[in-house]
């Protein structure tokens, strides 16, 4: 039995040595403010337990990490239907990246880079209409199963005033006949879905179900099928980290989602759940510290799907 409280400070200490070999992402201005020297990490079980490090309650942007709620819905609509409109092969790119999408007429690579995300949350648009915002919302409070996770109006007005490569993306798709609904009511959604704010423990216990072939274990309730659950995770292993997913499975070796706010999730299949936030992140715009905390954890523990 892993001694779970012991192994998260054993992590703690060792990766101090690299704050402040990473940098907080500035493209965002909202997201520059926040303090880069944080750490916190949180450790879900099946069982409701949960084991943590660091404070647990500070809540950050989820950015990215959000695009796994999405795809999750629209893949629970849609079924294959789905990848008519967006692939399921990883990127090799950045996650802004603009270049692919021409050559391969508007169908993204994948619902993990912001092309791919932005048609998702078209895809969610066409059903929910002016009300799709609060419908990811609340799907994201149900699996979390906490009511109370708001999203930030700063950070979202930060976007939309900034951001300029989504606004080339979701163009440059419209040109491919891939958004099926207004351009501005679909990137205000996706980036009110960028600025959601959660903890480490509010994220762990959201993705619990991806873990638990799409049943989310202190409820029971089906979130989604066996088939999609393992199709979710399939793709967060492959493309969860853009251009940094291959390093990301060699290093840590288990199915993850990153977001520019410094958050990372990760899946241990029929176990846990665990997520960690530092905010300095690589040149690839995952969490630096965070991606070093999780090949800490799977190296010690023996922990990962290989
Ligand atoms: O659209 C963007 O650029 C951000 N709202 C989200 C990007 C992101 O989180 C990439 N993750 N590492």
């Amino acid at each position: 039995m892993v001694n779970y409280p012991l192994l998260l400070k054993e992590i703690e200490k060792e990766i101090q040595p690299l704050f402040s070999k990473g940098k907080v992402a500035n493209y965002i201005p909202a997201l520059s403010k926040v303090d880069p020297k944080q750490f916190s990490m949180t450790i879900q079980l099946f069982d409701g337990t949960s084991y943590g490090v660091g404070n647990q309650n500070k809540a950050f942007s989820i950015q990215s990490i959000s695009k796994v709620f999405t795809f999750t819905l629209a893949l629970k609509h849609y079924g294959k239907e789905l990848y008519q409109r967006v692939n399921h092969e990883p990127s090799g790119n950045p996650f802004n990246s603009l270049v692919q999408l021409e050559y391969e007429n508007g169908i993204p690579r994948n619902p993990f880079i912001n092309a791919g995300a932005i048609v998702t949350t078209d895809s969610l648009t066409s059903i929910h209409k002016d009300s799709t915002f609060e419908h990811i919302l609340n799907f994201i409070k149900k699996t979390s199963n906490d009511e109370s996770i708001v999203y930030d109006n700063e950070i979202f007005h930060s976007e939309m005033a900034n951001g300029y490569r989504n606004m080339a993306l979701i163009n440059m798709i419209k040109s491919f006949n891939n958004i099926h609904n207004p351009i501005d009511d679909v990137i205000k959604t996706y980036f009110k879905q960028c600025s959601i704010m959660m903890n480490t423990q509010q994220l762990a216990q959201s993705m619990l179900f991806l873990a638990n072939h799409g049943i989310n274990p202190l409820t029971n309730e089906v979130i989604i099928t066996e088939s999609q659950a393992k199709r979710i995770n399939s793709l967060m292993l492959t493309c969860g980290h853009y251009d940094a997913s291959g390093d990301f499975a060699y290093k840590v070796g288990l199915p993850g989602k990153s977001g520019v706010g410094g958050g990372i999730v990760a899946v241990v299949p029929q176990k846990m759940a665990i997520c960690v936030y530092s905010p300095q992140l690589n040149s690839q715009g995952n969490s630096l510290i965070g991606t070093k905390a999780l090949e800490l954890f799977t190296t010690k523990t023996g922990l990962s799907i290989f």
